[in-house]
């Protein structure tokens, strides 16, 4: 590689955050990833949409660590995730140690919410930032309050997650990933186990962390409107492989695969 190809190749590493590589997975005999490319940039905020078992979910848990690719590199910050290199900078699989720190760059908010049942809110969002970031009580609990006034429960504080709405535990889950401080989000259909009537609240906090945020975030989502307001760029997987992404206005307005186009009309007929 000549010096101009490697100030190139540097500058690009820079400008990209994350990175899928001829990513495919399988699960048994079925391949339900066939070869994603992907990046994403520092702060971009991208939605992810496609038809049920298209594969969404299974994209951010090999980001998340939760899944291991077949093959194929995800990296992060230029890293590869799941791999590392040998002394002799051949690629070699992770162990756990390498695992956990390239974690540390991640947050994600689940459909479930899974707080800690026995702890009051600001207790579910200090835990993390004591015990794995390793901050002060005093430090971690102004983050948390920060945080927490942040998704509007700033007077919920030393109540318990079964006194808490739907909507109320997962704006506490939210606010526990991002007092991480990681650079990328993942929202896997966070909405989607709610009361119709709590969609709406979650979603404006999103909104409003996006706008506020340089963090990047990938947001899986079967809400359309809101993918048009929260992303910059609209990934539209299906059977396993990225079937077209642009700009919401791209995506949504202007759709150029068929497939693309009859998934657009079942939102718009419902
Ligand atoms: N642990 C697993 N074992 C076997 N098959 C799996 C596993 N996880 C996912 N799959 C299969 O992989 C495919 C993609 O699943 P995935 O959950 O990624 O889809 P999705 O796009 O998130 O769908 P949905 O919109 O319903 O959440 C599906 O056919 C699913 O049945
Ligand atoms: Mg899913």
């Amino acid at each position: 590689m000549g010096a101009i190809e490697k100030d190139l190749a540097s500058k690009d590493s820079l400008s990209t955050l994350v990175r899928y590589e001829n990513v495919t997975k399988r699960f048994g005999d079925i391949e339900v990833l066939k070869g994603v490319d992907l990046d994403i940039k520092p702060g971009e905020k991208v939605a992810l949409i496609g038809p049920s078992g298209s594969g969404k979910t299974t994209i951010i848990r090999m980001l998340m660590t939760l899944e291991k690719p077949t093959s194929g590199v995800i990296s992060m910050g230029g890293e590869p995730l799941w791999h590392k290199k040998s002394s002799s900078g051949k690629l070699v699989p992770a162990d756990e140690k390498h695992l956990r720190r390239m974690r540390s760059d991640i947050g994600m908010v689940f459909q479930h919410f899974n707080l800690f049942p026995h702890m009051s809110i600001l207790r579910n969002v200090t835990e993390a930032p004591i015990h794995v970031l390793g901050l002060s009580k005093e430090e971690a609990r102004e983050r948390a309050v920060d945080m927490l006034e942040k998704v509007g429960l700033g007077d919920k504080l030393d109540a318990y997650p079964e006194q808490l709405s739907g909507g109320q535990k997962q704006r506490v889950a939210i606010a526990r990933a991002v007092v991480m401080r990681p650079k990328v989000m993942l929202f896997d259909e966070v909405t989607s186990a709610l009361d119709p009537e709590l969609v709406g609240e979650v979603l404006e906090v999103i909104k409003d962390l996006a706008k506020e945020t340089d963090m990047a975030m990938i947001l899986v989502t079967h809400e359309m409107d809101f993918a048009r307001d929260v992303a910059d760029r609209i990934v539209f997987l299906h059977d396993g492989q990225i079937e077209e992404q642009g700009t919401p206005q791209e995506v949504l307005e202007n759709p150029s695969s068929e497939r693309l186009q009859a998934f657009l009309s079942r939102f718009l007929r419902n």
